[in-house]
Formats: C-alpha cells, structure tokens, sequence
C-alpha cells in the first residue's frame, strides 16, 4: 500500500526541479581584479597539458549539522547514502568514458563572491586599487553552493586592499582540491524541497564557472526517503544520477546562452566566442535547440537530409527549458520524466549537445541507441500529426498494445508533456514480458499461449487456443492486444516467435504470421526487434532488458573447501583467525593487492568464501581475470595454511557464483571496462529489484 501511494504521488507530480534550483544558484567565475598580481601567476602548462583528457570529477560528501549528531548508518540517511555513493561511482565512471576536458591545472580552486565577503570597493577609476575590496562585510559566513557550505580549503583566499599599495591578506588560498575538473558536493537529507516534491530522488545544481564558463563545481542533493524506497533500483538510482550530472555539467536553460563556438576545437580554450543565441522557435512556435551538432544528430536520427533548424524543447511555464520535447525524445536521459532506468538511454543527441558547449571532447561510443523516433522523418512527434495514425510510435484509441520497446505490455495513454499525443505506456503491474514471475501460475488456463521469460517480447496478437463460439452479432474475432510471447533473433536482424506448445515460427517486420496451434493472428513489430546484432549472437536483441549497466553485476565469489588435521569443529573465533590467514595465502599466490578481496569467512565445515571485486583504486588485472588464474593455480597447487599447530590445505576449487548467470564473464564488455568495474550490487539493491517501479517519475532536479 505504501509503495502505490508514493507511486501514485509520483505520477501526480511532473515537474523538474533542476531550472528552480538553478535559478536560485548565483553562479560564480573567478574575478581576477581582486587578486594580487602575485597570485594570479599560473604554473606554466606543461607541453600536451592542454589536451582533452578525461573528466575528472570529484565527490565531497558533507552531512546536516542537525543529522550529524544522531547519524545512523541504517536510517533513512545512512542507507541512502550508500546507495548514493554507489550510484555516484558509477555514474562518474559512466561519464568519464565520455566527457573529456583540457585539465585544470593545479588543484581546483573555486572563488569567492566578493558581493558576499566585501561591502565595498575603491571606486576611483584613477587610483591602482580600482574596484577592489576597501571594507569587508563582518557578517561573512563564507561560501555555498545549493545549501552546502564550501570549506575554505577549497576556496580562494581574499583580501582587503587599502587605497593604494599591497593588500591585507585576510583568508589565504586554501590547498585546493588536487587533479579534479568538476568538483561535486554531495548532500543526503530530507530536504524541503524533497518534502514538497514527494517524487524527488535528487536534484542538482552548477555553482561554479571557469573562465571559460565551463561548470567547475555543483551539488547534488538526494532526498534521502525516496533514495530508500524498495521500488527504486540501483539502475534507476544511477540513471537519475546522470540526469542531473548532466544538467550540473552543462545541460541547463541558464547555462546554454554560455555555451562556446570553439571552430579549431577545445584546444583554443578562451579563445572561443560565446554562442549568443543557442535557442529558437520554428514556424509551429516550437522551442529548438539550434546549435549545429545538435541539428545534425537529430537529423540523423529520424533519417532526414540536411540539417534541422534545431532540436526541440519542452516549454517549461516561464521559465528556461533544461529538457528535450518529450514528445520527440521519449527514452533519452535528458527529458523531463523518468520512466526507469530500463526505459532510458544516453543517447547520441544528448552527447551532441555536450560537443556543441565548447567546454568538452565527446566519445560517442557509448552512447546508446535512441529508438523512439528513429527513421520517422521531419514530421514526427508534431502535436498536429501524432493523432492521425501516421507513426506507430503513437497510438490513436485508447486499448492495450505494447510499449514500444516491446519489453512490456501498455495502455494507450497520455500526459502533460505529450500535449495530447498518445503512447503506449507500461501498464500499472505486472506488464513485463521478461519477468518469469508475470507468467500465469502453473497449471492456471492460458488460452493465449503467452509465456513470461527473459527473451520473451510484447507482441500485438489474438492467438487463442479456443473455438470461439460466435455471439448473437455473429462476430468471433478477438481485438488484437499485447501479449507475451518468446522470441529469439536471427541471422540478418530477423527473428522468431514462440507460444506456449507451438514450435519456431520466423516472423517477417511488419507482417502478420500465425502460429501452429492457435487461432488468429500475431503481428511482427518492423524496427524495433533483433536490430544490434545482425546475426551474430542469437540470444540478445536491441530492446534488452535489465542489463544496460553489464558492470554492476561483476561479482565473483571464491569458494574453497579445505580440509585439516584437527577432527573437532573449530570455534567462530578459531574460524575468523583461519579465515584471514587463509585470505593472506590467497592474496599471496593471486600476487594483487588485498583490494580485490571483501568479507573473507569460513563456516564450520571448514569451506572458505571471499568476495571479489575491484575496489576503486586497485591496480591490476580485471576480477574475472584474476578469478580465472588463481582458480587455475589451486587446481596446480593447494594452498597450505598452518593454524594452531595444524595444517588446512585446499582440497577444491568450486566454481564461481556470479550473481547474474546470463552474464557470461568472458564477455569482451565487461572485460574491458577495466578500472571502471562498479561493483556494488547491494543485497537490498538485488531485493529492490523484484518490485520495480512502473509509474513515471520525474527526474529530480530533473527528476527523480
Ligand atoms: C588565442 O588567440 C590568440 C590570438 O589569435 C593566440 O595568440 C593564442 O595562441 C590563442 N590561445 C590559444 C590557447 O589557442
Ligand atoms: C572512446 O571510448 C572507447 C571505450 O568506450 C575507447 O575504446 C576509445 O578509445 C575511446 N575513443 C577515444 C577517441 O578516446
Ligand atoms: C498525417 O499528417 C501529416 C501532416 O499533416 C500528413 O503528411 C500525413 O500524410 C498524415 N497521415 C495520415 C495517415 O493521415
Ligand atoms: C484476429 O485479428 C484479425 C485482425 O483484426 C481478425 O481478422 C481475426 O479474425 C482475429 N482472429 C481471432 C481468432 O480473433
């Protein structure tokens, strides 16, 4: 009942809070003027410092006052918070496989505001203090940003400067914070305007500019109730996260008029002009987005010649829009709802708009495909065509049908962002097709032959196994409608069906086919089944599931019997003492650091079990890779262990339990995602899974 409620209060509320947020955020650039020219010396760049290297972002995570007292790590906000920074991990990881910058040289320095520290300023234009700061304000409290106070180690000092001559030095440099381009404060908490948007999971905000307008610094604040709620995944967790990461790097209505024309590319640096006009309306009076990548990629993905005017907007109420036209974008990160992670993709348009800031170097091979839309031309997702039946992307009467990723069931239904078009969105419980336990319960009737399984798809049909008896209108026909039916791909991008009892039926995009042992018809959706893998590996399809991050589940737990000398049962003690010698061993022969290696134990009957996974910062060779060799080298050689006057050996190695079967460790994807192995797959997150949310609901500061 609890989770409905929150649910339906998501629903209920459909607003982003980043653009209030932001709009609340003065944003800061250093202001030299107010440096000794002393200071202000740079260390010169090294040769090739100024090449785009990867972003890096740090986390500072700070605490309520209030909340420091009682802090709880198994309350709302400590258990928030570790979701919080599993998801941030991750998220950066994500992101810095993407976004390059030319780096910050030195530690990061944010500035101070001197309308906050200095109450007035030398206003002769003659005199050499110009402008600098004659009278300090007593009342200073320092700097924040979105409600988080900035320590003065990461803050420029400051000075007050007498009408002529040397300054007074009243607060110095602080250290700064070293190799870091993005500085991101961290708040958990319930905040008020976590208490006002129920749907809230975070919200974000940039505070600090480079010279160059480039976002140094922001905060995001997750609301730590929703953070714990049981229908949120870490999938979801981390999809919000990026949302709002990209917003705070540069996604932002208050921060596109600053975006940069750089025409010889990033390395010109202050160089590039500002883009004056970033935003227009065409003929329809729609919002568009009209910088030249954008265009572009647009272009490319409805399958237009030529560039566009630009991409749209969502007209947010008075105010800047932060947010692609949702009827246009549905599934991108950047609009405003948040269906899921499972419905949302970082998609190629969305990184374009970071090419076109002239802040970062974009590698586009992670972007993922946008398949709403896609080929549906120059006039798709006008508010003038959507009801006219010319794209199934849309839905013209209300019944059900399938969402169109064919992952799940869905109504044809509408709502304030879609400015009446309609869409078939997930049905309220029980909709997915991949989920197992969606399927009947055994032995109950299934006239319809559906069957619920990872490979199983939302298919339009009327497949009955059952005479129908014709009613007094003399109509027997069933209404096509969603169900779930087996599918597999095949060679060429085509692929097959399967109801229950039938055999392989190959389905042909676009046309009906029927299936053995059914009456009526299931039709073949074109374009949306079976389109990454031209006949390679049969078993995946473009619509796949719940794997979109394939790192997170990366966890291989080693298990070895041992056997010893002393017949009688060791105590929890004895057993805790075995266990870290038995781990030392391990560590030994694997010849890595002790970093690979979490919650070493030994039960009673003498089987050892150690976790691994790469915390961040180990150096060395994939988990999987490492599994692989040390499983292989107890197989050569037993570990011995001498404890307590006795010696354990390994008698076997059993085999990995991965928590993902369907995640074959030999995957060259996960192999190569190296460093960035996010491994964190909480128990409670594994739980969480199983209730999965289906509303919308809305990003926090862009969504939640
Ligand atoms: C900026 O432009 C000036 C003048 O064209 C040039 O001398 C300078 O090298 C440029 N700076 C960078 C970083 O490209
Ligand atoms: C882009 O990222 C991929 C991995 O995601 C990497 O293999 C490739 O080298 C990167 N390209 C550039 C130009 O950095
Ligand atoms: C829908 O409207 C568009 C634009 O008015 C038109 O080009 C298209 O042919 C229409 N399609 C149908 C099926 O009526
Ligand atoms: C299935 O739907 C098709 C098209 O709507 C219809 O012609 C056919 O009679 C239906 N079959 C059954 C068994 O209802």
């Amino acid at each position: 009942v609890k989770m409905r409620l929150l649910l339906l209060l998501a629903v209920a509320t459909s607003r982003c809070l980043h653009e209030e947020t932001q709009k609340s955020v003065r944003l800061l650039r250093p202001h030299f003027s107010q440096m000794p020219t002393r200071f202000r010396s740079s260390i010169p760049p090294l040769p090739g410092s100024h090449d785009p290297q990867p972003l890096r972002i740090q986390t500072y995570y700070t605490r309520d006052p209030v909340s420091n007292e009682a802090w709880d790590p198994e309350g709302d906000e400590g258990r928030g918070e570790s979701r919080a920074r599993a998801a941030l991990r991750e998220t950066i990881c994500r992101i810095q496989g993407i976004l390059a910058v030319t780096p910050v040289q030195g530690p990061l320095l944010l500035s101070r505001d001197p309308t906050q520290y200095c109450r007035a300023v030398w206003g002769d234009p003659e005199t050499p203090n110009y402008h600098r700061c004659s009278l300090l304000n007593p009342g200073y409290k320092g700097e924040s940003c979105l409600g988080v106070k900035i320590p003065d180690a990461h803050l420029r000092g400051y000075s007050l400067w007498p009408e002529h001559g040397l300054p007074q030095l009243i607060q110095p440099d602080g250290p700064g914070v070293p190799d870091t381009d993005f500085l991101l404060y961290v708040r958990v908490a319930h905040t008020s305007k976590c208490h006002q948007e129920a749907a809230a999971i975070a919200y974000a905000a940039c505070c600090q500019l480079d010279s160059a307008d480039r976002p140094l610094a922001g905060t995001i604040v997750y609301c730590a109730r929703h953070l714990t709620s049981p229908g949120l995944s870490h999938s979801d967790i981390v999809t919000a996260t990026l949302h709002e990461l990209l917003h705070a790097l540069g996604f932002s209505g208050q921060l596109f008029k600053r975006w940069r024309d750089c025409p010889s590319g990033l390395s010109a640096g202050e160089n590039c002009s500002t883009r004056k006009q970033v935003t227009g309306r065409d003929e329809w009076g729609q919002l568009l987005l009209t910088t030249p990548t954008v265009s572009h990629s647009l272009a490319r993905h409805l399958g237009v010649p030529g560039p566009l005017r630009g991409a749209p907007l969502e007209e947010e109420q008075g105010s800047l829009s932060s947010h692609w036209e949702s009827r246009l974008f549905q599934g991108s990160i950047m609009t405003a709802t948040f269906d899921g992670a499972r419905y949302t993709r970082l998609d190629p348009i969305t990184l374009a708009a970071f090419e076109d800031s002239g802040w970062y170097q974009v590698n586009y091979s992670a972007a993922e495909e946008l398949l709403w839309g896609q080929g549906s031309g120059l006039e798709f997702g006008l508010v003038s065509t959507c009801r006219n039946g010319s794209s199934d992307f849309f839905c013209t009467h209300s019944g059900l049908g399938c969402h169109y990723l064919h992952l799940d069931k869905g109504s044809c239904s509408s709502d304030p962002r879609l400015e009446g078009c309609r869409m078939y969105k997930p049905l309220a419980s029980g909709s997915e097709c991949w989920k197992e336990e969606n399927g009947l319960l055994p032995r109950a009737e299934n006239p319809h032959g559906e069957i619920y399984h990872l490979h199983s798809r939302c298919f339009l049909a009327n497949l009955t196994s059952q005479v129908l008896s014709t009613d007094k209108a003399g109509q027997s026909s069933i209404t096509p409608t969603g169900r779930c039916y087996l599918h597999q791909c095949t060679h060429g991008g085509g692929y097959e069906v399967r109801a229950e009892g039938s055999p392989w039926v190959p389905c042909l995009p676009g046309k009906a086919v029927q299936i053995p042992g059914y009456y009526g018809l299931l039709y073949c959706p074109q374009g949306r089944l079976c389109l990454s893998n031209k006949g390679t590996n049969a078993a995946t399809s473009a619509t796949s599931p719940p794997t979109r991050f394939p790192t997170q589940d990366q966890l291989f737990q080693l298990s070895l019997g041992l056997t010893g000398t002393p017949g009688q049962a060791l105590g929890k003690e004895q057993r805790e003492e075995l266990a870290e010698l038995v781990l030392q061993a391990v560590v030994t022969r694997a010849g890595t650091g002790r970093c690979y290696f979490h919650s070493p134990s030994i039960t009673t009957s003498l089987v050892f079990t150690v976790s691994m996974r790469k915390s961040p910062g180990c150096q060395g060779p994939s988990t999987a890779t490492l599994y692989r060799s040390l499983t292989q080298t107890f197989q050569e050689k037993p570990l011995q262990v001498h404890h307590g006057g006795a010696i354990f050996t390994t008698e076997d190695s059993k085999l990995l339990t991965s928590l993902d079967h369907n995640l074959s460790m030999t995957d060259g994807r996960l192999l190569s995602t190296g460093f960035c192995l996010l491994l964190l797959i909480l128990v409670g997150a594994l739980g969480a899974l199983a209730y999965h949310k289906r509303a919308t609901l809305q990003v926090g500061p862009s969504t939640t």
